[in-house]
């Protein structure tokens, strides 16, 4: 295999996991209740036949760096969990990002399902960190191998080796300025990368048989800007509403959001799709607004708003998507798409306001108050003026709402910036400096 691994599968890896039992689509209960009533049949003890090395790192070094690191051979017998359709592995793409690597802490955290092993692949770009997952260092229940989503060799091995019997897909470019200046990378990775992810899976789940066919489910997490943007006064959106993506970012993400519909219709895979508003919380790198106003205000540093500022996002906090995609996981109707959000509409303005306001007291500056810095500068290109999920249909067929308020969740969110300053510091090194220059230098 290409890819390199931090944590070792070890044989303990998957001695607790029991086999996934089929569960009626749509069926009431708690996400404990779902992963509880799991039927035990063993693990990965006996019965495990030996598997090639993997080379597998020994160091948390990310990017560049972490191609030209110390790779060491370390043995992943039984990585795959034991007999063939008996594997609870999860696998999941984009797990060193912002949501994905908070989805992997709190899967391996949540008692429903921290039994639960998972395969984290992801390519590292500059996105990526392995440092979101120094907490596991040493879990054996997570195993990482650095790849790409479009190598569909990669992806056949790993679904020989692992026989995940879910995936749950982040691995994207993800950020809608980038997309503008660059928008190639946004084709590649998120629709010919999930292009070949649903044909590995296809193929995975094409050989399953009896409880485990019945049982695989593949997660797409999208987005809400596949539905354009709204006026002031228009409904939020609901999972009818038509798509109608207007940067290169959400016309990629739509495009991925009808491959995995059609991999439903025409070869029946049991997709779910997921569309959740913006995000906010630990580990989000300081490109997008509420990190990138946080770091530059405590850096006494511009913050700069586009246009009037007056564009309207719905915010979740990163812990309750998470909650929602593992409520979607286990309970979810095959085929079925579910919007996430909020219920937390706010002018960016707005939002900028609040972090400068929370940083005036925990961190006040001898200069003023951090609302100095605030500059406006030239808008986006395109720039969506409004976005707001209507999240009925989960609440109604999942029980799922968000648990944090804006104001818990950003408080939560400044301090654990104003706690992690040597995080901040790693990822504003090298090429995070030449993005900024390329995005604001000409604002
Ligand atoms: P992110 O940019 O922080 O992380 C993306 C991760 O994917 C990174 O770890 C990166 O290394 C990895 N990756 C990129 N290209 C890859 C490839 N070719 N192969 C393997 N890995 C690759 O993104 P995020 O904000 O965590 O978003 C995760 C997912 O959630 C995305 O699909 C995004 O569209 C979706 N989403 C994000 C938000 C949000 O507010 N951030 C909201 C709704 C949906
Ligand atoms: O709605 C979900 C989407 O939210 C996700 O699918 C994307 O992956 C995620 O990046 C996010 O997209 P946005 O474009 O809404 O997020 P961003 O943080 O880049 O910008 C939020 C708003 O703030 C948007 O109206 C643009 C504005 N903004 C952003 C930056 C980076 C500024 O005014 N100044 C800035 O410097």
């Amino acid at each position: 295999m290409r890819g390199n691994a931090v944590q070792p599968p070890p044989q303990a890896r998957a001695a607790a996991a029991p086999a996934l039992a089929a569960r009626p689509a749509g069926a009431a209960g708690s996400d404990a209740d779902s992963w509880s009533k799991l039927t035990r049949t063993g693990g990965a003890g006996a019965g495990c036949r030996r598997r090639p090395l993997t080379l597998l790192r020994a160091d948390g070094v990310r990017g560049r760096a972490a191609r030209r690191s110390r790779l060491i051979p370390i043995d992943t017998t039984c990585a795959g969990s034991g007999s063939p359709n008996d594997s609870m592995t999860i696998l999941v793409t984009g797990g060193a990002g912002f949501i994905g690597s908070n989805f992997v802490l709190d899967w391996l955290a949540d008692p429903a399902t921290r039994g639960l092993p998972l395969v984290n692949l992801d390519a590292l770009t500059y996105a990526g960190n392995l440092h979101n997952l120094d907490a596991l260092r040493g879990d054996a229940r997570h195993v990482f191998v650095q790849g790409d989503i479009c190598e569909r060799a990669l992806l056949d091995r790993i679904f020989a080796e692992h026989r995940p019997r879910a995936v749950v897909h982040f691995a994207a470019e993800s950020h809608v300025d980038r997309s503008i200046l660059g928008p190639g990378a946004f084709i590649r990775t998120n629709v010919e990368g999930t292009f070949a992810l649903l044909e590995a899976a296809r193929a995975h789940w094409g050989a399953l048989a009896g409880d485990a066919r019945a049982a695989f489910r593949f997660l797409h997490v999208s987005t809400d800007e596949v539905y354009g943007s709204l006026a002031s006064d228009a409904p939020a959106f609901t999972e009818t509403h038509p798509y109608e993506p207007n940067s290169p970012y959400s016309a990629s993400k739509a495009a991925s959001d009808h491959l995995v519909r059609a991999w439903h219709h025409t070869y029946g895979l049991p997709v779910l799709t997921t569309n959740c508003s913006n995000n906010y919380g630990p580990f989000q790198f300081p490109e997008k607004l509420i990190p990138l106003m946080i770091v530059n205000a405590l850096a006494g540093k511009p913050l700069p708003v586009y246009g009037d500022g007056l564009q309207v996002r719905d915010w979740l906090y990163v812990a309750d998507h998470c909650r929602a995609i593992r409520a979607v996981l286990a309970r979810g109707r095959v085929g079925e798409t579910y919007n996430i959000g909020g219920w937390n509409e706010q002018p960016n303005v707005e939002i900028v306001r609040t972090i400068c306001a929370l940083l005036d007291e925990l961190r006040p500056q001898p200069q003023g108050p951090h609302a100095r810095l605030v500059q406006y500068v030239a808008d986006r290109p395109g720039h969506d003026r409004r976005y707001a999920i209507d999240a009925r249909k989960i609440e109604r067929e999942l029980g799922w709402r968000p648990a944090e308020t804006f104001a818990t969740g950003i408080r939560k969110t400044v301090q654990w910036y104003l706690e992690h300053a040597a995080w901040v510091a790693e990822v504003q090194s090298g090429a995070y400096r030449d993005w900024v220059a390329a995005n604001y230098g000409r604002r």
